[in-house]
């Protein structure tokens, strides 16, 4: 009985925990904010982009704290890192550049994303 109830217990957290990471918009309702991972939809800073970074890379690149002098709290500054080559090779992993973020890549939607955006010359 006792092993049944920790079973129980331990399988609502892992569906608990899963959902945690599923429903980023149920969690964090932005207005204007689009989901990163709808590659149809087109990319736009103040619509995805500013999420994308917000979530994965603000917390070491902020006016306060900037990993390798770098801060992407702006349009001007996440743009000023796409122009000069950094942030698409970091985020590539291409050899010769720091692979941000550190510890795991973006998902590939995400990287489509940055990408599209790069593309059509930075729409805000
Ligand atoms: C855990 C902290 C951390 C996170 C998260 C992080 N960075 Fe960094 N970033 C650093 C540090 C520290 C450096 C300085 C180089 C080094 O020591 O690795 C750096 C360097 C960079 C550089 C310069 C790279 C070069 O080779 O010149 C860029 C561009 C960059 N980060 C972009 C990003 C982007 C974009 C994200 C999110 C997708 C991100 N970082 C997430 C800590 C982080």
């Amino acid at each position: 009985m006792r092993l049944k109830r920790a079973s129980i217990f331990f399988i609502m957290s892992v569906v608990i925990g899963s959902c945690y990471y599923d429903s980023f918009e149920a969690l964090h309702p932005l207005d204007g904010y689009v989901n990163p991972c709808d590659t149809t939809l087109q990319s736009t800073y103040s619509s995805s982009i500013k999420w994308v970074i917000s979530y994965n890379c603000l917390s070491c690149h902020n006016s306060s704290y900037a990993g390798g002098n770098v801060s992407l709290e702006t349009y001007d500054q996440v743009k000023y890192y796409c122009v000069n080559g950094k942030l698409p090779n970091s985020i590539l992993r291409n050899s010769g550049y720091n692979p941000m973020p550190p510890a795991q890549a973006l998902a590939n939607c995400q990287l489509q994303r940055i990408q599209q955006w790069i593309n059509n010359n930075y729409p805000q």
